[in-house]
This record gives structure tokens, sequence and C-alpha cells, in this order.
């Protein structure tokens, strides 16, 4: 199978926090590989810009080491490396102060594409626009590109989105949910409306529960201080969770286009109903075969911040009233899994005297063996009577697309080029961030109101025992946390 890839416009990507993590993991090799890839034309620049004062040598040789320790050797060659590291440029200069700001105006040029990743923290965001528009630097037809977290509460989030909107119209904002980015996420999109077959099916009558699953086999260890604060409710559900949700639970929209698909992400949010203290568990890995434990990874021996929370989520709406979607994420599980299963109802009558009819699943596989997963009943093979047995109809993408489905492209390389490209619909809109604050934000101060503790768990687990008991009471299980 071979990819089109269609040429983006020429642009000029200024990236504020050149020097952090974020550019040396995620964005320097993204464009990379999507220069590579031919996406990225000749006349494209990337310019880094960022405090410390170094020259434009300094940074490329920074981006040197960035490719050479996040893109794969097979993936690396020296004549591509330095075609690339040639469209680099560098600016000093202070996102609150004057200095540099002259300079990074005259680098700019007419008639491209100007885009601007805010790779820096959320309270540098208001004079880092600010300066664009005082020094002529942004367009009206410029991008700017913001990641999470996207504020700390719905009062933080209404903020942030009030002091971006101060120099920038909705249509010039793109709100980084890397989780929208994955192939896999993309893909639900095209399961769903792409096909005829599981439309019918995808409403109360016919789906008994959706499980959703982000398990990771990290710790929190080098970003204790901001997860302290975060823990995984701000960190993982109120974004990348909540996004999966509405990918699954929202209705067809009328066309795929940004406006249209966020508006029916954005009534999947506003029908959440509040979740009973009852319905939310919250754990905290414990010190385990001579590993740390959450509270020293975190530097707070008293911490009460949860690294793993689950949560049953009813969705009030015609379509999904008496479907319970359970939720859990968590860090240092058992194994590294991102996945949706959808459980559908039994049939409603057995015809087979055996019985052992099960429940047939739907499960989307995100990360790592990215595919699809039906579960059917078939007949046992033999002539020992009809005995059934349930198979799965396995679509991994990495075979059923050869080389290109073994190698999907990183989240991070489909979004920037969405941007260069100017199309929103993987991004989130300011009213969706607002909304999915407002749902979690009683959440949380719930159990900080009753003083909750969340409960210890073993790294290398499935989380604390309640959590399976959150299924178990409802008569149902959790799917094995495996890769
Ligand atoms: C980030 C969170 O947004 O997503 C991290 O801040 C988490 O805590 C990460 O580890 C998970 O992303 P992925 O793509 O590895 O599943």
């Amino acid at each position: 199978m071979v990819s089109r890839v269609i040429p983006v416009e020429p642009f000029d990507l200024v990236v504020f926090g050149a020097t952090g993590d974020l550019a040396r993991r995620k964005i320097l090799p993204a464009l990379y590989r999507r220069m590579q890839a031919g996406q990225v034309p000749a006349e494209a620049r990337v310019i880094g810009a960022a405090r410390a004062g170094q020259t434009r040598d300094d940074f490329r040789a920074f981006a040197a080491a960035a490719l050479a320790d996040f893109v794969p050797a097979a993936r690396r060659d020296a004549a591509g490396v330095a075609a690339f590291l040639d469209r680099l440029d560098y600016v000093a200069l202070d996102a609150t102060g004057a200095a540099g700001w002259d300079d990074l105006a005259a680098l700019m040029r007419p008639g491209v594409v100007r885009a601007f990743y805010f790779s820096v923290a959320p309270a540098l965001f208001g004079a880092i626009a600010e300066r664009l528009h005082a020094r002529g630097i942004a367009d009206p037809g410029s991008r700017i590109v913001v990641e999470k977290p996207f504020g700390h509460d719905l009062t933080s989030a209404r903020a942030l989105n009030a002091t971006l909107a101060r120099h920038f119209d909705e249509g010039q904002i793109y709100r980084i949910d890397h989780y929208l980015g994955k192939e896999t996420v993309q893909n639900l999109m095209a399961v769903r409306f792409g096909n005829i077959l599981f439309e019918p099916l995808w409403n109360a009558r016919h789906v008994d529960h959706v499980q959703i699953t982000v398990a990771e086999t990290v710790g929190v260890g080098g970003r204790g201080a901001y997860y302290d604060r975060a823990g995984a409710m701000r960190d993982m559900v109120q974004n990348h969770l909540m996004q999966l949700l509405c990918l699954i639970a929202m209705e067809p929209p009328w066309h795929f286009d940004p406006a249209a698909v966020r508006d029916e992400k954005l009534k999947v949010i506003r029908a959440l109903a509040p979740v009973p203290a009852a319905d939310i568990v919250r754990g905290q890995y414990a010190a385990t075969g001579g590993e740390p434990g959450y509270a020293e990874d975190a530097g707070n021996p008293d911490s009460t911040t949860e690294s793993f929370v689950a949560l049953k989520v009813q969705v009030r709406n015609w379509r999904w009233q008496g479907t319970p979607f359970y939720l859990r994420t968590g860090k240092r599980l058992r194994a590294r899994t991102s996945e949706i299963a959808v459980i559908f109802r039994d049939p409603p009558h057995s015809i087979f005297d055996q019985g052992g009819l099960r429940q047939n699943e739907l499960v989307i596989r995100l990360q790592p063996n990215e595919g699809i997963n039906l579960k059917v009943m078939i007949k046992e093979p033999g002539p020992g009577g009809m005995r059934l047995v349930q198979v799965p109809l396995d679509m991994s993408f990495a075979e059923a697309l050869g080389p290109e489905g073994a190698d999907m492209p990183d989240a991070y390389e489909r979004l920037i080029m969405d941007v260069i490209r100017g199309n929103q619909t993987l991004f989130m809109r300011g009213d969706e961030v607002e909304a999915a604050w407002a749902w979690t934000d009683p959440i949380i101060a719930g159990w900080e109101a009753r003083g909750d503790r969340p409960q210890p768990y073993d790294a290398g687990s499935s989380g604390p025992e309640d959590a399976l008991a959150l299924m178990h009471r409802d008569g149902r299980k959790w799917r094995e946390i495996r890769e």
C-alpha cells in the first residue's frame, strides 16, 4: 500500500521553548520525519526561540542530538539530517521583555504560513501573544499551538482562553491533545462512520458497557513536581480519556470537519452526569520490590495525589441511557496498553442447549500493536455436537497494512502538519476544554472535601482492589491489562 503524501504549503514555524523537553523529544523529531516523508517543502523553516543566548549553530547541534536520541537509526540518514538542520534558525528572546523580538520580526518571511508553537509554561502565553501582535509578527492567517495542561480547573482554563482570545481568533488557536493525533484514535472515527456494520448496534439497546483503559508502566519520576499538583484525573482523564470517550459516544457528525466534529464532542461532554463518590476509585502506587513508591517519586511523603483513577461514567442522552462507561488510567501498572472495549449485550435468546454464549466484544487497541479485534462466537470444530467457542477476528494494522501499518507516524507528525494545513478537526476547541473542566472540577472538589486518600497498589499490578470491585458489583469485569 503506497501512502499519498501531499506536501503542505511553505511555512515559518516558530517554536517558543525550543530548547525544552517537548521540542527535543517530539517536535523536532516529528518535523524531521515529515520532511523525510516528503511532506515539508524545501522553503519551510523552523525558528527556535528561547531564553538561552545561543547561536544558530548551537541550536542545530541541539537538534542533531535530539534526532540522534529520538529518531530510530533506521529512519535517519546523514544527508537527510543535514538538510533538516539547514532549515533551522534560532533567536534568543525574552518572552516577557523586549530583547530578541526585533530579531524574530526580521527573520519572518512574507507569503508563507506563520505558525507559533507555545511550548512554554501557560503563564507565558499572554506575554508572547501580546508581543507577537505588538510587533506585527503575527498576521490574521497565523496559527498558534498550545499544549496541555490547558488550565488546572475551569477558572484557570477560562482565564487562558480569555488571554489568547485577546490576540487570536478561535480559528487560529490549536490546542493539542496528542491522543487525537494517534493513528488508531482517528481510525475509531473511520471504523464507526465508514462502515454500516457498527452504527445500528452503537447504543444502549445493544451495548452493555464500554471500558476505556490507558495503562502505563512508567512512574512519575522526573515529573513529580508537576504531577503531584495534577494527579491522574487532571493529567489524563480530563483530556485524553475524555477525548476517547467523546469519539466513542458522539453522534455521527454531518461532515468530517472541525466545527461538526467538535460540536458533537461538546454535546457528549455536556451530557456527562456528575459522578457520585461510590463510582470513583483512586490509587497511588506503593514502594514495590525495592522500587520507590509514588510519594518518594513525587518528593512528597504526605501526598494524597492519585497515580491511578477508575470511574464509572454515565452519558445522559437517548443513545446511552443505561450503558455505563468505565474509565481507568494509572502509572506503574502491569503493562503499557491503551484500549477501548465495547462490550455488547447477550443475544436475546439462546437456541443452543449447551449454553456458553459470551458477549461480543469490539476492542480498539491504541497502543501497542494498534489494531481492532472483534470477538465472535463460532462452533468449536469437531464432531462433538454443537459446542460454541469465542474467537477473535483480529485485525492488526501492522499485518493488514504492511510496513506502513507497522510504522505509524507519531501523533505530533500528524498534528503539526494539520496546523500548517489549517485543519482544526483534531484539536480541542475552547468551549470543549471548558466543558471538560466543568465536569472534572466537582469530582476533584468532592474528594478534597471528603479528605479521601488514594488506596495503595503494588507496582506491576492492575491497580487497587476497589477498582476491580467497581465492576464486580455491577456483575462485570475489567479486561486484563496486558500488551
Ligand atoms: C501525557 C501525560 O499527556 O500523556 C503523561 O502528561 C502520560 O503523564 C502521557 O505519560 C501518555 O502518553 P502516551 O502517548 O505515551 O500514551
